[in-house]
């Protein structure tokens, strides 16, 4: 297939035009100087975080994306009978696993009655990931948009029928107030008949929990302390990264994986960018990352607390993570 062929069926919207810096620079001051030191995760996700993120997926300790995947898969007929034709809307779209399982439903005669919308952060993952896609699925078209979600919904085009999907668990990534000013946008933006398919990973034994952040290959090390790189990059900073540890808990009572950088000696770095300078003690965190785990109750709540309905719920055989088809309550005709 040629270039011209794909590029006449991919159109790209970039609405994050020059905020991130100024964004980032604010982010990290104010995280900084907080008395328990953070920084906000979407600050991951530069290139090498989002490749390093794409081993995780992989490796075997990390049992989410296998499990997630093949409950898909045995979904995917049942979530695309309703849905022959409109937009397939995915948040966080990373790379194109998961959205192949989808398509690979519709017979090629249907898929250009389909559109794929990816929103990402990210324009080169999603530009790449989009232009795999439109090679593999002929007729398909894809509307890109490079976007912070949590912020931009609105900017996802209306007037055809909507299947929104958000994997991975990364709603877990979310306290509960961000979860249901999340929900909420997603209900926001949801018409009669849309349907919003929702990857949770469940509550289970602590042990297991850990060790999906601890993998034995250091590759979550790595990628927690990535996070220091783009710093350094992006805001002229000196961390230096043997001078932390990466540290994955799981907390029992608040039910989530805390992630942490812990200086391994006392440290000080400047952030030359923003004037900054930081001091931390031998055995001082800086928070990166909650991973909040589910239980059957608590999504039935959430659901209802945005004003969704659960259309169907997809499991793998020992219940570790949740596939939920949910529509507007109320206007759910099933
Ligand atoms: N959404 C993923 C999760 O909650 C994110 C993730 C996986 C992650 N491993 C990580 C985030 C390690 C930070 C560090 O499972």
């Amino acid at each position: 297939m040629n270039d011209s062929l794909i590029k006449n069926r991919m159109e790209i919207i970039n609405c994050m035009n020059g905020t991130y810096h100024n964004d980032i620079k604010q982010d990290v001051i104010n995280g900084l100087t907080a008395s328990r030191k953070f920084i906000h995760s979407k600050y991951f996700y530069d290139a090498c975080g989002s490749h390093l993120f794409e081993k995780i997926c992989c490796l075997p300790e990390y049992y989410i994306t296998r499990t997630e995947l093949s409950i898909l898969r045995n979904a995917a007929p049942a979530i695309m009978d309703h849905f022959q034709e409109g937009d397939i809307v995915e948040l966080g779209s990373g790379a194109n696993w998961k959205i192949r399982a989808l398509l690979d439903t519709v017979p090629e005669n249907k898929l250009s009655n389909i559109r794929y919308i990816p929103v990402d952060v990210s324009e080169t993952a999603l530009k790449a990931a989009a232009e795999e896609l439109l090679k593999v699925y002929p007729g398909l078209k894809v509307l890109g948009i490079v976007a912070d979600f949590t912020r931009h919904m609105e900017i996802i085009p209306g007037g055809r029928d909507k299947l929104f999907v958000f994997f991975g668990s990364t709603i877990g990534n979310y306290n509960k107030d961000e979860c249901n000013t999340f929900l909420k946008s997603i209900a926001a933006s949801m018409t009669t008949g849309d349907r919003f398919l929702l990857g949770i990973d469940m509550l289970k034994p602590k042990d297991i929990l850990e060790r999906a952040y601890n993998d034995s290959s250091g590759i979550t090390s790595e990628f927690n302390k990535n996070i220091l790189n783009v710093l350094n990059r992006e805001l002229d900073a000196d961390f230096n990264l043997d001078h932390f540890n990466h540290l994955a808990v799981f907390n029992t009572e608040k039910e989530r994986i805390e992630m942490y950088l812990q200086a391994n000696r006392d440290v000080s770095v400047k952030i030359s960018s923003t004037g900054l300078k930081v001091e931390l003690k031998k055995g001082e965190t800086i928070h990166t990352e909650i991973c909040r785990k589910f239980s059957k109750d608590n999504i039935d709540r959430m659901a209802f607390n945005a004003g969704l309905s659960i259309t169907n719920r997809f499991s793998d055989p020992e219940g570790w993570f949740s596939l939920i088809e949910m529509a507007l309550l109320n206007t759910a005709h099933h």
